[in-house]
Parts: C-alpha cells; sequence; structure tokens
C-alpha cells in the first residue's frame, strides 16, 4: 500500500480511537458514558437510515418499521433532527430533498429559504457602502423565510405513505419528553451561551445557569407545541395562525423583516436534477439554487479521463488534479450561479463534457496555476456549518438524499418566543457586495445578489448515484463550501479508488475553493512528504478542522445496503 496511504489509516485509527474513547459508546465499567447507542456502520438487507443524530435515525427506522415509505422516513427524520440536533436539524431553515424511486424516476424539492419582501440589495452595507459587521450572520435581519416545514409538507403529498400526524409525533414526544444531550451537545451549547443570551431575552430551553454537560435533558415545550400545530394543521400549523404570529412579533422586537405574507406565500419547488454520466455511473444532484450539482458535474467532467486510480487516494497528483478543477468550479460558481428563477443561470453549458474540457486546456500537471490568474470561464455560446444531511432507502428501493440547513450553527442565534426553535441566517449565503467574502470565504456577484422572494444560492449537494440503472449510493454532507468537495471525495473514494464505504467517509479530507488560494486539509490528513511533494506543485497546504460529516448508504455487489455516519460527529446508521 502506498506510504501516504499507511499514515493516513494509522491517523484514522487514532481519530478513531478517540471518538471511541469521548463517544457514548457502550462500556460496562463507565455506564455514565453511554447515552444512545451510535452506530457508524451498519449493513442491513432491505432499509436503512443514516442521520446525525441517533434518535433521529431512530424515528426514522420506526416509521418505515410500520410501513412507512422513504419519504416518510424522512419526514420523521427532519422533524426529529429539529428537536434533537438543533444546531443544523430545523424548522426554521430549509433544504433540498433528491429523490429516486424504486423505478428509477428522478426528482428534487427546493425548500431553500428566500429573501423576504422587504429585501434588497444592499441591505447589510452602511451608508459608506461597507458591509455592517454580522448583521447578514446573527439577529433577526439574518433570515431568510424558512421552507423547512413547506418542503416536508409538500414531499408527503407529492409521495407519502402513512398519515402525517403520525411522522411529526416522534418529534412531539422527543421534545416533551426532553432529549439526553450528548458531549458534542453540551459542548457546543456552551460555547454559544454568550450568543443565545444576547439574542434571545426571553425564557428558553437552552440557555441555563450551569453549563450544559453531557447527559443533562433538554426540554423543549414550546417547539413541542409548535410541532403540535403543524401534526394538526400541517403548513398552516407554521405559515399561519400562532406559529406565524410568533415568528413575525419575534421579527418586529429588532429589525427583522419577514412578514405574515411572506409566511403565507411560501413555496417549495420540484426541480429537474443535475444529471450526469461519470465512469458509467449516473450521478443525480441538485440544481440552482444550488451550486452542489453544477459544481460536482464540472469537477467528475475535469478530473474524467485522468488515471486517478492508478495515482491511487490521496496521491500528490490526484489532490493536485482535483484542487486544479475545484479552482475553475469555484470561480465559476462565483460568477455564474444564483437562483435559476431570477437569473438566467447557464447550466447546459457549465455541466457540458466540453465545457470542462476548454476550462481544464490550461491545466498543467506539473505546477499550480495560481488563483488570480484564474477567472471564471465563459459558458456561454460565443453569441453569447452548519447543516446536516440524512439518507433513507427503504425496502421497495426509494431513496431520498437530503440536506437540510439553517446555516451556522444555530443560524442566527435568534430562538422564536413561545416557539422554541432557531431561525436561519441563510441570508449571508447571498452575495451581500460583490468581491466580499461571506462567512464561507465564498465571493458572489450579480447571479447572486439579494431581491426579494429570490433565494440564496447553497452549497448543499444531497446527491444519489445509479449504476446500471439501480440505486447505488446516497450521500451528503454539511460543511458551507466544503460540502461539494466533500461529496466529490467520498464518491472518488469509493468509485475511483475503490475504498470500503466506512473509509470513503471515515478517512481524512482536504478541500479547495479557488479564493482563497489555501489546499485546506484535515489535521494529520497529508503526510510531510506529501505536503513537500504539494508545495513543489505550488500548492500552499494549510491544516484546518474536521472537513464535512457525511452519511452515506451503499449498495453492496449482494443487494445488502451498507450505511455508515461520520466520526466527525454524534451520526448514526440503522438498518433492517
Ligand atoms: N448554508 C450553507 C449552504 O447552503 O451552502
Amino acid at each position: 500500500m502506498h506510504t501516504f496511504a499507511n499514515k493516513f489509516l494509522i491517523f484514522f485509527s487514532l481519530i478513531f480511537c478517540f471518538y471511541a474513547c469521548t463517544e457514548p459508546t457502550p462500556n460496562k465499567e463507565a455506564p455514565q458514558a453511554s447515552i444512545f447507542d451510535i452506530t457508524k456502520q451498519k449493513i442491513s438487507d432491505s432499509a436503512m437510515v443514516v442521520s446525525a443524530h441517533p434518535l433521529a435515525t431512530q424515528a426514522g427506522i420506526e416509521i418505515l418499521q410500520k410501513g412507512g415509505n422513504a419519504i416518510d422516513a424522512m419526514v420523521a427524520v427532519h422533524f426529529a433532527l429539529a428537536v434533537a440536533y438543533p444546531r443544523a436539524g430545523n424548522i426554521g431553515g430549509g433544504g433540498f430533498m433528491v429523490y429516486r424511486d424504486k423505478d428509477g424516476s428522478v426528482n428534487t424539492l427546493d425548500f431553500r429559504e428566500k429573501a423576504p419582501t422587504n429585501a434588497h440589495r444592499d441591505m447589510y452595507l452602511d451608508s459608506l457602502g461597507k458591509i455592517v459587521d454580522s448583521l447578514s450572520l446573527t439577529g433577526h435581519l439574518a433570515s431568510g423565510v424558512p421552507g423547512s416545514v413547506e418542503g416536508m409538507y409538500a414531499a408527503h403529498q407529492q409521495y407519502g405513505k402513512l398519515a402525517w400526524e403520525l411522522l411529526v409525533q416522534p418529534a412531539i414526544d422527543l421534545a416533551n419528553e426532553g432529549i439526553k444531550v450528548t458531549e458534542r451537545e453540551a459542548v457546543a451549547y456552551n460555547e454559544h451561551m454568550r450568543l443565545f443570551k444576547q439574542f434571545n431575552t426571553h425564557k428558553n430551553a437552552f440557555v441555563k445557569e450551569q453549563p450544559w454537560k453531557k447527559g443533562d435533558l433538554l426540554i423543549q415545550k414550546d417547539l413541542a407545541n409548535v410541532l403540535l400545530r403543524i401534526r394538526d394543521k400541517g403548513r398552516a400549523g407554521f405559515y399561519e395562525g400562532e406559529t406565524a404570529d410568533l415568528i413575525v412579533r419575534e421579527m418586529q422586537k429588532t429589525q427583522g423583516i419577514i412578514s405574515h405574507e411572506d409566511l403565507k406565500n411560501y413555496n417549495a419547488v420540484w426541480r429537474a436534477p443535475i444529471q450526469f454520466e461519470y465512469k458509467g455511473y449516473k450521478m443525480i444532484s441538485m440544481p440552482p439554487p444550488s451550486s452542489g450539482g453544477i459544481c460536482l458535474a464540472e469537477l467528475f467532467n475535469m478530473v474524467e479521463g485522468q488515471p486517478m486510480e492508478a495515482w491511487g487516494f490521496q496521491s500528490a497528483q490526484s489532490i493536485h488534479l482535483f484542487t486544479e478543477a475545484a479552482r475553475r468550479a469555484y470561480a465559476d460558481r462565483t460568477e455564474h450561479l444564483g437562483d435559476l428563477d431570477f437569473y438566467p443561470v447557464p447550466v447546459q453549458q457549465l455541466t457540458s463534457q466540453a465545457y470542462a474540457d476548454m476550462r481544464m486546456q490550461d491545466y498543467v500537471d506539473s505546477i499550480a496555476t495560481p488563483s488570480d490568474s484564474i477567472s471564471h470561464g465563459n459558458p456561454y455560446p460565443k453569441e453569447s456549518e452548519q447543516t446536516t444531511h440524512y439518507c433513507v432507502v427503504d425496502a421497495e428501493g426509494n431513496a431520498i438524499s437530503v440536506t437540510t440547513t439553517i446555516n451556522s450553527n444555530f443560524g442566527s442565534k435568534v430562538i422564536v418566543e413561545q416557539g422554541g426553535f432557531f431561525m436561519n441566517n441563510e441570508m449571508d449565503d447571498f452575495s451581500a457586495k460583490p468581491g466580499v467574502p461571506n462567512q464561507f470565504g465564498l465571493l458572489g456577484n450579480e447571479a447572486n445578489a439579494i431581491a426579494p422572494h429570490k433565494r440564496m444560492l447553497s452549497s448543499m449537494t444531497p446527491t444519489i448515484v445509479e449504476k446500471d440503472g439501480q440505486f447505488f449510493m446516497a450521500v451528503g454532507s454539511p460543511g458551507g463550501s466544503k460540502i461539494i468537495t466533500t461529496v466529490f471525495q467520498v464518491i472518488t473514494n469509493v468509485i475511483d479508488f475503490k475504498l470500503p464505504l466506512k473509509d470513503a467517509v471515515h478517512l481524512p479530507r482536504f478541500h479547495f475553493q479557488w479564493l482563497p488560494d489555501l489546499l485546506y486539509h484535515e489535521e494529520g490528513a497529508f503526510s510531510d512528504e506529501l505536503l513537500e511533494e504539494l508545495k513543489a506543485l505550488g500548492h500552499t497546504p494549510q491544516s484546518r478542522a474536521p472537513i464535512g460529516q457525511v452519511e452515506a448508504v451503499l449498495r453492496l455487489p449482494n443487494g445488502q445496503l451498507e450505511g455508515v455516519g461520520d466520526i466527525r460527529g454524534d451520526d448514526d446508521a440503522k438498518g433492517f
């Protein structure tokens, strides 16, 4: 085996040991350490759920066992995540669903947040045209109109099998009865306590006198009441009546602009997926307002034809090629991608092999191209943090891949008074000003400028892969700008580098996004020799915190399903 790979495996064993030691795994000598049964890898015969929290995974499994399909389980998982994983699971945010049914037909649902009616292009600039610090990130003005409840409702109306009430109930029970917080959740609540207090003077479930610790009970009565209304009234239980009143009242405390009309008029949109072929596999991913599907297509088209497999997993050559492809794809993202309903995104051109070939004409295999000498391409004809992912595959073979978010950890940090849920800070995903990066260092131009009712550009990349006309894999991740490269790496790890799914998800990752011109890698991911090789090629490696938090399901050659949850979180896979 390649020497680098050996080192990665040693690193992998160390981080796995670290997580195993800090995770609540069953341990007779230390019963306190066990809160949940977290399973990182599961092989099952017919159905699988993988999510960022074991209680959400369990909610999905129980719905499947009651005869629900993948969409039913999705609804249960989504609402359970809103209770058990409030940093990203949500009803105050939005997301995307990629769906493939047992017969092979595909669809996507866009339930991304929308800019409120009173939003305008310069809403985050001061009188001198400068960005006002944090205005798009924290507080009431940072929120777009939430889409999650409408998304769940619309998906269920279209494809659901069991009664809606049954699917919302597990989340209500979790909120009422309380959940024991994991070590990671306790740390996250404590780290954000100052902001929780700053933006919420009312009584809420998250602010308490003593620091949170593992095993503390989080009871969310206000949230349970909102979920009850959603259970009983469907979308109207959120977008109208008492919940809408609570949201608008919360907004009016300071500068928030979400109105009753904005809530009532929110709509989710069914969109044709981005589909493309790679080495005999068919990729099905999310179109705009996500940049995920288009950038993924660009990346795969740019690397296809190169001997990645021979170069090996995380060899200097394969990292170099990947980086050069990402440099070009992210430059294109900056210029060309935004909400299709507002901007003529050249989807066909950007996802074509001819365009990828043209973009890679100046690729040199022996030296990095400095990002300041790369710009976006011209796809027109001459005339012309925190987020979370879950996957479900049901016993019939229907599959969903959903990424959902309130953007940063705990979104805008605003908890709706008497509603008990966090509002998103998705407005930061717009380009507040050309040339000024957002929290992920992403730039944007006209295509992603703010406009009323427009959806902000996303990097969420829920993806399903098909082989020989059959479901092969479902995958996705949180991570802002790093989502696309994370999904790309997990898929290439399986297809090109032939890694078992567990290694493909758990092994260290890297990321590159054009600007800043830095090749990020997880701590310990690259050996000293590899770092030297990459520097010699002209790259600037920089170590950083974990990249992505993947959930994935793979169909094995014998027809069984393998589910893997990432070791970078409390992620859990269950199946039967
Ligand atoms: N909020 C992160 C994303 O949508 O890409």
